[in-house]
């Protein structure tokens, strides 16, 4: 069975709930998907045996650098491993009030395209609670199957 590692970086839960969202999807269409919080993780789990990485970080460019305190190591970690072969998309919340809305989702997303990976669906990015956006988040899960079904 194909197994993808869903890794989220959220400061008010919003990436989380996504997160959660999808791995409902996912286990629906009989995939194992496992969610882990970026805080009990790190860069190393990029070496464990998963089709697919789905990386959830939200966007907090104000008074930061843009991806949440959370991710931020995971994010700094990233420039030093080899991502060949690895399968990786990206997702997060945002807020479309800011310029730079869900920038961190491109940041992640071109580093792990910089370290090799193959980015299996292009970065999902969604205002604020996911409750508003679901059927784009349940959408862009169902596509993460299918890439997986298609593999
Ligand atoms: C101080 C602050 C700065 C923020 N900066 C940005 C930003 O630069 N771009 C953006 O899209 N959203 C920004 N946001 C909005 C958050 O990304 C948004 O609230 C998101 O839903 C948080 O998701 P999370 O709960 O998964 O962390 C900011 C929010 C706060 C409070």
């Amino acid at each position: 069975m194909s197994g993808i590692l869903v890794i989220y970086g959220s400061e008010t839960g919003n990436t989380k709930s996504a997160a959660t969202m999808m791995a409902a999807v996912l286990e629906g269409r009989g995939l194992a998907a496992t969610v882990r919080d970026v805080r009990d993780t790190g860069v190393d789990a990029f070496s464990e045996d998963f089709d697919l990485f789905l990386l959830g970080v939200s966007t907090w460019g104000a008074v930061r650098d843009e991806v949440t305190e959370d991710f931020k190591t995971f994010y700094k970690d990233m420039a030093s491993v080899d991502l060949s072969g690895k399968n990786v998309a990206v997702f997060g919340s945002g807020d479309e009030g800011y310029e730079n809305f869900c920038k961190a989702v491109d940041s992640v997303q071109e580093r792990a395209r910089e370290k090799g990976a193959f980015i299996a669906l292009e970065g999902l990015k969604f205002n604020l609670a996911p409750h508003a956006s679901s059927d784009a988040i349940r959408s862009w899960a169902e596509q993460a199957a299918d890439f997986l079904e298609k593999k």
